[in-house]
């Protein structure tokens, strides 16, 4: 069942992925994940994908790689470092990100928002008027990746790295949070500068013809006519993990840069939300039965799981049972308060599904 690694195989994985700060990411994870990876992949589906983490490793290993996130500014990652195999962001389309927008006056969704909450007017008009120029990149690559390394500069400036709370204005006065931090004090543009090489970096052609799609899962598996050798499930971990779009709300309304929504709470969260059908428990036991129900053409399906979400562990493999052999694997968290986006004293899990012979 260990994925033999072979000398070519290795050949990409001296590309770094740039690192994300995204709940729940499996960047910490994939060397244990790869333990269990199946021999023979050639396409490997990563169903919910966030930040790209396992979708990068899968195209490291050479895997026709396809991404799916039901949020527009994952898909964006998607389109930047998974789908993309050459376009960079060079000086002359810098120039063209920094420069005054002609059509500024359309632009001015962030400073009507979110002026006041998470960003002073100054650096809320300049976030406006960089994506006022984004669509003047010559082609859609670039204009993923320079969406991406924006979005990724925008949770390094806001305290704690998410958009759920409405702090980051009195933050970013605290002397001592600043000496912790001093992004909370430098402008978005030097930020933006310091981590592009980061990303132009990491794009490279593994001579597979990669996806990246932005669906919600559940809609996106009847649409497959091709052969998929393996799917990675990473859902939300219901009842465990915050609600994605009321952390990351900024970075989606950035990216789509909503006409049709309302903007509520304190945080100015868009209205109405997608449809997950993930991360509410009245849901998503249907979820997964019909999540499984639809891929029953992959063969082979890992998931990755944790012992403190809903439904428990052992409703979960019975869920999956009549559909595939199930392995269940425990990492146990080595700190005392859990990894990135865990809860303390909680095991990360994988469940390993096989056809039955
Ligand atoms: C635990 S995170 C995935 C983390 C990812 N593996 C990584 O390494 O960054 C779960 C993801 O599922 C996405 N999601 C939630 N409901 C979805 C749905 N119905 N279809 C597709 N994606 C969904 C969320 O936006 C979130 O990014």
């Amino acid at each position: 069942m260990l994925a033999p690694l072979l000398f070519d195989e290795y050949k990409y994985l001296a590309y770094k992925f740039p690192e994300p700060q995204y709940l729940g990411a499996k960047v910490n994870h994939l060397s244990w994940i790869a333990k269990y990876l199946p021999s023979n992949v050639h396409t490997a589906l990563d169903a919910f994908s966030g930040s790209q983490s396992v979708s990068f490793y899968f195209k490291q290993l050479g895997y026709k790689t396809i991404s799916n996130d039901f949020l527009n500014f994952n898909n964006q990652i998607g389109k930047a470092l998974i789908e993309n195999k050459q376009e960079i962001l060079k000086k002359c389309d810098i120039e063209i990100l920094f420069q005054e927008s002609p059509q500024k006056a359309e632009f001015s969704l962030m400073s009507d928002v979110f002026t006041g909450i998470f960003f002073q007017k100054e650096e809320a008009d300049f976030i406006d008027n960089f994506r006022a120029n984004i669509p003047l990149l010559s082609n859609v690559y670039k204009q993923a990746l320079a969406l991406t390394v924006m979005n990724r500069s925008l949770t390094r400036k806001i305290t704690m790295g998410h958009f759920g709370h409405t702090k980051a204005l009195v933050y970013a006065k605290d002397p001592d949070r600043i000496k912790r931090n001093r992004s909370l004090i430098r402008p978005i543009k030097d930020i933006f500068l310091e981590i592009l090489p980061k990303y132009n970096e990491a794009i490279f052609d593994n001579q597979q013809d990669n996806l990246s799609y932005n669906e919600n899962i559940l809609d996106l598996l009847p649409k497959f006519k091709e052969d998929i050798d393996l799917v990675y499930f990473d859902p939300p971990y219901c009842d465990s993990h915050a609600d994605y779009q009321s952390f990351y709300h900024l970075l989606e309304t950035y990216t789509e840069y909503w006409k049709d929504k309302q903007f509520v709470n304190g945080t100015k969260r868009y209205e109405p939300q997608r449809y997950s059908g993930f991360d509410k428990k009245s849901q998503i036991i249907n979820s997964f039965r019909k999540l499984f129900e639809l891929s029953d053409f992959i063969p082979n399906w890992i998931m990755s799981y944790n012992n403190r979400s809903y439904p428990d562990i052992e409703t979960m493999v019975e869920l999956i049972k009549p559909f595939r052999e199930v392995q269940v694997k425990h990492k146990i968290y080595n700190n005392s308060r859990g990894g990135k986006g865990s809860v303390a004293g909680s095991s990360e899990i994988l469940l390993i599904c096989t056809r039955y012979n």
